[in-house]
């Protein structure tokens, strides 16, 4: 409320879209510890098997986003790493939880099949029942939840055929969105969800149909650049509030601050070897 407010005066610019003030929901995350994490395949463009990487930085890195969302008072639960799954640090793509009700991934490339069997014992210890897919779903990397909507990529991992399993299991309504461009060859390379009606993406990523049918669902939509798409900046988690994203996507941060959003920059440089980023890292249960 403002004094013009308490005036009884309407505030003019409380209809604009500039900055207003955010407020945080307290999220519930799962990560996976980087232990076992390497680049010895090559599945998306990013990925250089002869770059080197530093696996006691990539355990720093990741262990400062981890410390970051506890700082700012959220819950992070551990999932247990299995040796000779060096993606596996990527949780999000481990599958879905949303409403108690869990769906496990089928992943594209048998090199993360494994991952599957353990994401699904994560989800069995936590009380919940996981369900499997007919067709290949990676989880959130392609699932992203913006209030009762799920916004589900297709064109490069998950299956289109997928999202109908999906809406069926959730029983929420499931929006397709073709990607084009293999460098964002999942929905959170190319799409963030800052909160639950707003979100921001790189329309080069997307196929025409797709645009069109961002631009009629979210009007207000950030985009993005692609210097911020191109270190992965649209590979963030927010809690409403803060958006932890990848430190060196500096347009961006400047783009949601001005929005009223508190970006906080994180240096994931190790694991952006991998083709990921901070999102990438982080499986929210919606529950
Ligand atoms: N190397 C992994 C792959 O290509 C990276 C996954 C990144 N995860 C994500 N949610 N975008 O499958």
């Amino acid at each position: 409320m403002t004094i013009a407010d308490l005036a009884g005066t309407p505030a003019p610019e409380a209809a604009s879209a500039t900055a207003r003030v955010r407020t945080p929901r307290l999220r519930r995350y799962a990560m996976t510890a980087p232990t076992f994490f390497a680049v010895e395949y090559a599945i998306n463009p990013w990925m250089d098997t002869s770059t080197p990487v530093d696996a006691a930085l990539a355990v720093r890195q990741w262990d400062a986003l981890r410390s970051t969302y506890r700082t700012l008072g959220h819950t992070v639960e551990m999932v247990e790493p299995v040796a000779g799954l060096p993606d596996m640090v990527y949780a999000a793509n481990g599958g879905l939880v949303v409403d108690g009700v869990a769906v496990v991934a089928r992943f594209a490339y048998p090199q993360r099949a494994g991952e599957a069997v353990a994401y699904a014992d994560w989800m069995s210890s936590r009380g919940f029942t996981p369900h499997a897919t007919q067709y290949v779903n990676e989880g959130q990397g392609d699932l992203l939840v913006v209030g009762p909507t799920i916004l589900a990529g297709y064109g490069f991992r998950t299956d289109l055929r997928a999202h109908a399993e999906i809406a069926e299991l959730t029983g929420r309504r499931v929006v397709s969105l073709e990607l084009v461009d293999p460098r964002f060859y999942h929905l959170d390379t190319a799409l963030a969800v800052l909160d639950d009606s707003t979100v921001a993406y790189y329309p080069p990523a997307f196929s025409d149909d797709a645009r069109a049918q961002l631009r009629r669902l979210f009007p207000d939509a950030v985009e993005v650049s692609s210097a911020d798409a191109y270190v992965l900046g649209l590979n963030v988690v927010s809690d409403g509030k803060h958006v932890l994203l990848p430190a060196n996507a500096v347009g961006f941060a400047e783009q949601i601050g001005e929005l009223g959003f508190e970006p906080i920059g994180i240096d994931l440089s190790e694991l952006f070897k991998g083709g990921g980023s901070v999102k990438c890292c982080t499986l929210e249960v919606y529950s």
